[in-house]
């Protein structure tokens, strides 16, 4: 077992120390670029002002013939453009496959001044966070970088899900993990040709009640697995958020996924069309309304001890904690976004 003192040491003489808090950072949607597209690397200065994260996707979507391509237009895309407070992500392909260690090397090398963090997808285990851990620290040893590149985590194999507790607290260098589940589907043999959201025959039917027609109640295929990262990454102190919603016809739909993963802890979601940016703002900045409630009871409750009542409704120590919760996210929304800092009025 490594010892606790160990844990918070860098991994190769020279690189530069894990971080002990991660960056406090609006993550609502990580929008997702094919960067061996030139027209849509022509169109990320104008991205950077509407999303917070850009992701230059390197992995499943991106042809195999285009691999180097979308590599080399990551690197590019990265030096000419100033990403400002927006983040910046690469997703490389997966450990096993023949371009990841190419994707690590040159991208760091080029630009991992400027990388935020490595989006890894297919991780089975703490054995691939502390391969990337490591070779992340040599890179960043040689070319002398300035602040270590964080890991983000696709839970997306059975396996996965299975050790996401031991992923979660793998490395301080982890900064969070997304829900993948079309890949995580095809892994559990689940029934299904559809990424994320419901199954029309996934439900409960309601008793009979002689002739008359059953009630028939839609569930989630997901909460069991979004349930477990969450609290995987509450206890690690690290960042849940949901993935890719694939059907771009349906955003009723893809709203109410994203809403059922913020409302159940997760930071953000991906946007892989350019409809889904608006959605994933929409719901992942806490609702106004909400903000203003918590507002009452903060200011209610300055030191969060005791108990009051407010508009009938009883409010405590842990109601406090919920109000913070809501209150620093409307915080950190409406330092970015004027817009949504006047409906919030704080
Ligand atoms: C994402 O990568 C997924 O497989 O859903
Ligand atoms: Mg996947």
């Amino acid at each position: 077992m490594k010892l606790p003192r160990q844990f918070f040491a860098s991994l190769a003489i020279g690189a530069p120390a894990p971080l002990r808090e991660l960056p406090v950072r609006l993550e609502r949607m990580i929008h997702f670029v094919p960067p061996h597209n030139e027209k849509v690397r022509a169109k990320v200065p104008e991205l950077v002002r509407q999303v917070d994260v850009v992701l230059g996707n390197l992995e499943d979507a991106i042809p195999v013939e285009a691999k180097q391509g979308a590599r080399k237009g990551f690197i590019e895309m990265a030096k000419a453009v100033d990403f400002g407070a927006t983040g910046l992500w690469t997703r490389i392909n997966a450990l096993n496959s023949p371009w990841a260690l190419d994707d690590v090397t040159e991208i760091v090398g080029a630009v991992g001044n400027k990388l935020d963090v490595i989006m890894l997808p297919k991780v089975d285990g703490p054995w691939d966070i502390h391969y990337l851990d490591q070779l992340l620290a040599q890179l960043e040893a040689r070319h002398k970088l300035k602040k270590p590149i964080l890991i983000h985590a696709i839970l997306e194999t059975a396996q996965g899900v299975n050790n996401v507790e031991a992923i979660a607290t793998a490395s301080p260098r982890m900064h969070g993990m997304s829900l993948g589940p079309a890949d995580l589907a095809a892994s559990r043999a689940m029934k299904t040709t559809r990424v994320g959201g419901g199954h029309p025959d996934y439900k409960v039917l309601a008793d009979a009640q002689g002739d008359a027609p059953r009630a028939a109640f839609q569930q989630d295929l997901w909460h069991y697995t979004i349930a477990k990262m969450v609290d995987a990454c509450a206890t690690a102190g690290i960042k849940p958020f949901y993935g890719p919603f694939g059907d771009f016809s349906d955003s009723a739909a893809c709203e109410t996924q994203f809403r059922n993963a913020f409302l159940m802890g997760c930071l953000g979601a991906w946007s892989l069309h350019p409809s889904q940016i608006e959605i994933a703002k929409k719901v992942f900045s806490p609702d106004p309304g909400e903000v203003a409630f918590a507002k009452k009871i903060v200011d209610a409750m300055p030191d969060g001890a005791g108990a009051v009542m407010i508009d009938g409704k009883m409010q405590d120590d842990a109601t406090w904690k919920q109000a913070k919760v809501v209150l620093d996210l409307a915080k950190l929304v409406a330092a970015k976004d004027p817009e949504m800092a006047a409906r919030y009025a704080l």
